[in-house]
């Protein structure tokens, strides 16, 4: 796929974007994409926390650190970019019922706020499969709910992506999770795309949409056209 203007987004080779959530399995996974494939010039890390790269990712990645309990303050970091891509969320085992949603719901939506402050034209939401605001399950309903408030920002192109469970080697240990993964790996064998999806295409189909035409001002890609748009960009190797 030929890298383009971003399709009213202003993405493509030579804008800048950043990326929240980087430290996480499909942060990284879209970090490798973004940095190998050189589709912006400048791409800026904005988390809690430095990662530690080696090499080229280094001298190529913007680190930012701020704190996401007063992101008002660090309104600069998200100043100048032409596209957001958000892979942040915790658990609600980790963090609680409260932790939960400030993280997954209220987070997301400050920093969605300031970077169309700063001139963001298309931002780039993971959320999940069966998101519903009016969903019984505080999970989907939250994630509904975010869903709601990053498309009321008003962004030129908005992107949300609903995957099903990701398949990937998770570096923090979550037993249940894990369980499911083995399983529907095996799924997915006769199912492909219907109840799972590797952390790399939901990253390719991130970097797709940047690349593809606009779909429209919001677009929401389920998991099966996850997928699709995963494939629409070739995988790292194969070029
Ligand atoms: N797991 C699934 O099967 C599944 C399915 C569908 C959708 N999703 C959603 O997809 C998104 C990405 O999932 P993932 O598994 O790739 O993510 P992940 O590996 O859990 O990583 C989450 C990211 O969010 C950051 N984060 C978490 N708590 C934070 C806090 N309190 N303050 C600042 N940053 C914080 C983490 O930073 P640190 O590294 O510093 O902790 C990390 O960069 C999430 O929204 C998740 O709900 C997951």
């Amino acid at each position: 796929m030929a890298a383009g203007g971003g399709g009213g987004g202003g993405g493509g080779r030579g804008g800048s974007c950043f990326v929240l959530g980087a430290s996480g399995e499909t942060g990284r996974a879209l970090l490798r994409e973004l940095l190998s494939r050189r589709l912006f010039a400048r791409v800026a890390a904005i988390g809690r926390r430095r990662l530690s790269l080696g090499g080229e990712s280094a001298a190529a990645l913007e680190q930012v650190v701020v704190d996401f309990e007063r992101l008002s303050e660090h309104a600069a970091a998200f100043q100048g970019h032409d596209v957001g891509f958000c892979c942040l969320g915790t658990t609600r085992a980790k963090a609680g019922r409260a932790g939960f949603i400030r993280v997954d719901r209220d987070y997301v939506a400050q920093a969605a706020e300031l970077a169309r402050a700063g001139g963001c034209k298309h931002f780039i939401l993971q959320s999940s499969q069966g998101a519903n605001e009016h969903s019984y399950y505080l999970y989907l309903r939250v994630k509904g709910e975010v869903e709601n408030l990053v498309q009321a920002v008003g962004f030129d192109r908005c992107t949300i992506l609903r995957p099903a469970v990701l398949l990937c080697t998770r570096q923090e240990s979550r037993p249940a999770e894990w369980i499911a993964q083995q399983f529907l790996s095996l799924v997915a064998r006769v199912f492909p795309t219907a109840y799972s999806v590797p952390v790399e295409t939901v990253a390719r189909a991130m970097v797709a949409s940047v690349l593809k035409p606009g779909g429209g001002k919001v677009e929401v890609l389920e998991n099966k056209a996850i997928h699709e748009l995963g494939k629409a960009v070739p995988q790292q190797g194969t070029e």
